[in-house]
């Protein structure tokens, strides 16, 4: 596997371009499903994960072209409505498919996903509110078989919980329901906003895009489109929280402030300085002095959970101290103890870390079990002494796109150190 070498303490000044949102990109694609006609999708980050579910979206028959930027996805055909085990648990996301399969054909067989490093994240809210619009669905032998052979029946559908992936497939299968579907309790965050509005372009008829009250009239069929994928806010909040740790200047470019929601306030409170410019977010270390703030990750437009390591390697260099609470994954704290072997000071009280600044991190090796927690270790790693080589890069490569080009364009020393094979 390939690892990335580090050599912190240059501080990172330039511009840094934002891609389009992998969290946008997935269900995105999954929407292909839902129409015979070819979808457009622009602004498409070159990332691993995007190749996985391309390999899902094409053994159920979609035919697919993938070049720089643009994505090509035609549904015409779909001979197998099967999403088999060995490509979803690659990738939780491709349970996206469920909704539009049933949707459109009446049927789907798709494997559970299973656990995954950060924690248990069941599919239950997908499954019942399928059900509620009328689906049948039996579980068997780890796949969840779902048939409707009269087609799905809108319904009115209230969440117990907020799920960006539940609101996301229901939406997409109350698009082609019967009658009107209301969704409650839906997920605000901007990609379900992004797949809203390119559902409407597809034809969808969709009320209340962008609040938690989602009313969606169900058409006979949808259509074609070409849509520009939202900027990854998750991509840019990294990119500015290297550049605070740097006591540097980044322009996110093609990145809106809106967008970081709560985010904005947390980082701001943190001493990150953050301005709408015409090219984007300028991100800067403002008056030099990063302090303690304590956050708690909910839904959007809550602190979110992709950012939570990120920010606690920010605190980990912050003068005071910060409590950091992770309320939507129980098992999201695998970069603590990595960061600890760089000198931070951290301690876990079940959900909660408690992050004491300390006046510098030391490079070291370290790994880490998921792409967040990987991209905390990145950006710990420009602001400490010395040199550090991150392992298992590959779920760096799951969502950050030419993350070492990007980086060293600003002035970084980053290198990618491929895995030397025996002959
Ligand atoms: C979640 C994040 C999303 C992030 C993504 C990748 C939230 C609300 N969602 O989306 O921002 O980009 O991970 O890291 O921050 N749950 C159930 N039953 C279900 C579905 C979910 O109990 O059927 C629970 C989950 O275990 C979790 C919470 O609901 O505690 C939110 O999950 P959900 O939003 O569905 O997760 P993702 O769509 O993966």
């Amino acid at each position: 596997m390939d690892s990335i070498r580090i050599v912190g303490g240059n501080r990172l000044k330039g511009e840094i371009p934002i891609s389009g949102a992998k969290n946008a990109t997935l269900p995105l694609m999954a929407a292909s499903l839902l129409t015979p006609e070819t979808l457009h999708l622009t602004n498409v980050p070159r990332l691993a994960d995007i190749g996985t579910l391309i390999k899902v979206l094409e053994q159920h028959g979609v035919e697919a072209s993938w070049e720089p930027g643009t994505l090509t996805l035609k549904a015409e055909d779909i001979p197998n409505t099967t999403a088999p085990y060995d490509l979803v648990r690659r990738m939780r996301a491709s349970v996206l498919v469920l909704g539009p399969l049933i949707a459109r054909f009446g049927n789907a067989v798709v494997s559970l996903p299973g656990g995954c490093a950060i924690g248990t994240r069941p599919v239950d809210l997908h499954l019942s509110g399928l059900e509620q619009l009328g689906a049948r669905i039996d579980l068997g032998r780890g796949y969840i078989h779902a048939t409707a052979p009269k087609g799905l029946k809108g319904a009115h559908i209230i969440f117990p919980k907020v799920s960006v992936g539940a609101t996301e497939n229901l939406v997409m299968a109350a698009s082609l329901a019967k009658g009107e579907t209301v969704l409650e309790n839906a997920a605000l965050e901007p990609e379900v906003e992004d797949l809203c509005h390119c559902l409407v372009a597809m034809g969808a008829k969709i009320e209340g895009i962008g609040t938690e009250r989602l009313v969606i009239e169900g058409v006979a069929g949808l259509h074609g489109a070409k849509h520009s994928v939202v900027p990854d806010r998750i991509e840019a909040g990294t990119y500015g929280i290297a550049a605070a740790m740097t006591g540097g200047e980044v322009d996110l470019l093609g990145m809106r402030l809106d967008l970081f929601g709560a985010a904005a306030e947390a980082l701001r409170h943190a001493g990150v300085e953050l301005t709408e410019t015409e090219k984007g977010v300028r991100a800067a270390c403002g008056n030099g002095s990063l302090v303690g703030y304590d956050v708690m990750t909910d839904p959007f437009p809550g602190f979110p959970t992709d950012l939570q390591a990120q920010y606690m390697a920010l605190m980990s260099v912050a003068k005071g101290a910060a409590m950091i609470t992770e309320t939507i994954f129980e098992n999201r704290y695998m970069h603590v103890p990595e960061l600890m072997r760089m000198g931070a000071n951290i301690n876990l009280h079940g959900s909660s870390a408690m992050v004491r600044g300390v006046d510098k991190l030391y490079g070291a090796e370290v790994m880490a079990t998921d792409l967040r927690a990987s991209s905390s270790l990145v950006v710990a790693a420009l602001a400490a002494d010395g040199e550090t080589v991150i392992n298992r890069v590959y779920h760096l490569d799951r969502g950050y796109e030419q993350l070492e080009q990007k980086l060293a364009a600003c002035g970084a020393e980053v290198e990618r150190i491929a895995e030397q094979r025996a002959a």
